[in-house]
Parts: C-alpha cells; structure tokens; sequence
C-alpha cells in the first residue's frame, strides 16, 4: 500500500471519528439543552454546518487542488467558520480523550486512597456524580469551546510576531563573517489565512534587525498555486531588504511546486533545490546548502531521512570548496539525526510550528504539545559540534497558538 493511500485512509479514520464526535454531541445537545421548538431547526442547521465542512475536507484531500476555488468577500466568513468547525472538532476530539483519561486516573487514585468508595455508599455517588458531570460538561462544552478560540484566532490571532535572538558560535569562522546576521523565517502558508495585511508588519521588523541575509526555511505556500501573486509581492518586498535564499517545504509540493519556484525566480530569490550558493566577504565565503523537501518518500519505500541524505551527498559532492562553513536548510528539523553527522555546522528548519501550543515553557514538558512526538521542534539544538535551529513559523494552517508566537530569527554568527 503506498504511503498517499495509508494517509487517505488515515484521514478518512479520522473524518469518521470526527461525525461520530459530531453524532454523539448532537444526541447530547438536542436531547438535553435544545428546547422541543427549536430542535428541528437545530438538526438542520447543525447537519447542514457539519456536512459542508466535511465535504470541503473530503474535496481537499481527493481533488488536489482541481477544486481549489479563491475565497472572498463574503465566502471568507463562511469559509473560516466551516474551516473552525473542523479544526473545532479535531480539537475537541482530543481534549475530550485527555480529559476522559484524566478523570478516569482521578477516579482511580481516590478509590485506592479511600477504598470504601468501591462500594456503593452515597459518597463515592457523589465523587461519581461529580466526576460523571464534569466529563458531561467537558464533552457539551469542548466542541464550541474550541470553535470560539479558532473563529477568534482567524481574526485576532497568532499574529503578535515576536523576534527570537541567538548568537551562534562557528568553530573557524573567518573573522569577516563575525557578527554575520542571518534572519530567518519558516513556514509562512501564505494561502487564504495569512495574506497581505498578515505579512506587511513583518517587513518592518525584519528591516529595524539589518540583515545579511534572510533565509526561508520552506512552507511558504499554503497549498495552492492561487495565492502566488502574494508570494510574489511578499518576496519582493524581502529582497529589498536584503538578499533571500528560501527552500521549499511539504506544502509547497501539494500544488506543482514549478509555479512557485518560477515565481521566486522573478522576485531575484535565490531558491535552492538541492542546490547551493556562496557567500562571499572579500576572499572568504562561507556555503549555504538548501534541500528540497523529499515529497517522494510518499510514494516510495525509502525513508524520508534516506532522501535527505542522498540529496545533501549529491550537492556536497559539487561544491567547490568544501572545507568551509556549512550552512544548510532543510525543512524538517528531524534530519538533524542525519545532517548531524556531516560536514555541516549549522541546519536551519521549520515544519513544526513549534507545536503551536506550548503549555509549559519547558520545552522537554509533555505539556509543550510536540515534546511528545517530536525529538527537535523549536529553538536551539547544538549535538555533535552541530548547531540546529527550528524556527516556531510565521504562519500557520491552523490558526491556534498559545505560549507559541509566530517567529522571526535573528541568528549572530560569531
Ligand atoms: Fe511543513
């Protein structure tokens, strides 16, 4: 079975998980909260709101983009709405799981502290009754709970950028590339969320940090090909600031990435495909390394880390001086395992977002949403003499951020 039809199947599991949650809360609110008025327009309503926004989910996934139709005016609304709903659900979904698993660890620590409550006395009827209403409540509530905090975020939100500053030590960096300043930005999904009026208060904060160059770790389009004038404008813009070098990302091969690559081509990018460029500063010039996002890896047996692999072998065999520095972008911060081992002294990546929501300022918490799947998702690693930095995003696909803001990098070299 290829790797696109597992995930169909994968997103097809958890469409249906999805209208059962939809299911089970439409059974709880029309049987507990709808007044008998209002319920047949409650159901037409709810299934009319909850059938659209599958069917948008099920063009997307089987259309690739053939259905992809610009939004504006007063789709927009709508559009974000049914998009809320979805991510609404998801989230709820697995709130609820957490929770359900939360209260049941609950239950089982109070019967072992009070073992009376095994037997049916009226307190341990409270503690049920209590726990049994809170998980009522958590489940009636979470669905439009989380609807709010997107359709609010859609506006609002994840838009407080916020600049991240590092200093990097470069073993044998030449003296005139000390104070080199590189800023960089990930994961913009410049698509039918983050438009114009999300980016232009970008561009001043990336000219007030006076960079070298600036760098674009991939995920610059959302998808579709239909929001390139956009990536046209924006990367002109950052092009007058100083010179960019960008890679493409996952996203950026949903729709065929050549669109994008001639754009970027027109705005003086330099867009690197498993090419390089170098840096010069009088006679010393140091190598930045982008590779492509290996989408291939869907379709065949090979691992995603064997294509990245092969690709930086393919482009370290032709560079011209390679006892330099090394700089490499590459989209997903969990080649690092790999890169970490070349000649190579500093990755750049994104694809993470961070995780978007960051309970806990410790990044190793579990409370920090992608500690619990992710070895690098954010911030400074340095193993082996190797420096990686996961860029948190500029934008985003989902509009939920929380301790997570959208990300500009300052890195120092020193
Ligand atoms: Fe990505």
């Amino acid at each position: 079975m290829s790797r696109i039809l597992l995930f169909q199947v994968f997103f097809i599991s958890i469409l249906l998980l999805l209208i059962l949650f939809e299911f089970i809360i439409y059974k709880r609110w029309s049987k507990r909260i709808v007044q008998d008025k209002y319920k047949k327009i409650f159901s037409w309503v709810y299934w009319f709101i909850a059938i659209s926004s599958k069917l948008g989910l099920i063009l997307f996934l089987f259309s690739r983009n053939r259905f992809y139709i610009e939004i504006q005016g007063f789709l927009k609304p709508i559009y974000y709405f049914l998009l809320s709903w979805n991510y609404a659900f998801f989230f709820g979904f697995l709130f609820w799981i957490i929770c359900f698993i939360f209260l049941y660890i609950l239950y089982y620590i109070f019967s072992k502290i009070n073992p009376s409550s095994e037997k049916q006395n009226s307190s341990s009827i409270s503690r049920k009754a209590f726990l049994t209403t809170s998980a009522a409540i958590i489940l009636d509530s979470t669905p439009f709970l989380a609807a709010g905090m997107n359709f609010s975020g859609m506006y609002l939100g994840s838009k407080d950028f916020v600049v991240f500053s590092k200093k990097i030590k470069i073993d044998g960096l030449p003296s005139a590339f000390s104070g080199f300043r590189i800023v960089q930005i990930s994961d913009i999904h410049i698509g039918s969320l983050i438009n114009e009026a999300y980016l232009k208060p970008t561009l001043e904060m990336i000219l007030s940090l006076k960079p070298d160059i600036i760098v674009v770790t991939g995920d610059i389009l959302d998808n579709s090909r239909l929001y390139l004038s956009t990536v046209g404008w924006y990367f002109r813009k950052l092009n007058e600031i100083a010179p960019v070098y960008a890679i493409l990302g996952n996203h950026d091969h949903i729709d065929s990435p050549l669109f994008l690559i001639k754009t970027l081509q027109q705005t003086n990018s330099n867009i690197l495909v498993n090419q390089y460029s170098e840096i010069k500063r009088g006679k010393y010039s140091l190598n930045i390394i982008g590779l492509d996002y290996p989408i291939k890896h869907f379709e065949t047996k090979k691992t995603r880390s064997q294509f990245t692999e092969e690709y930086f072998e393919s482009v370290y065999k032709n560079l011209i001086k390679k006892d330099q520095i090394n700089i490499v972008m590459n989209h997903h911060p969990a080649e690092f395992e790999i890169l970490k081992k070349k000649p190579i002294h500093l990755v750049l990546a994104g694809h993470t977002h961070g995780g978007q929501i960051m309970l806990s300022e410790n990044r190793e918490s579990s409370l920090s949403l992608a500690s619990n799947f992710l070895k690098y998702y954010v911030d400074l690693y340095t193993e082996n003499g190797v420096h990686l930095y996961v860029n948190r995003g500029l934008g985003h696909w989902f509009p939920l951020r929380i301790n997570c803001p959208p990300e500009i990098t300052l890195l120092e070299l020193y």
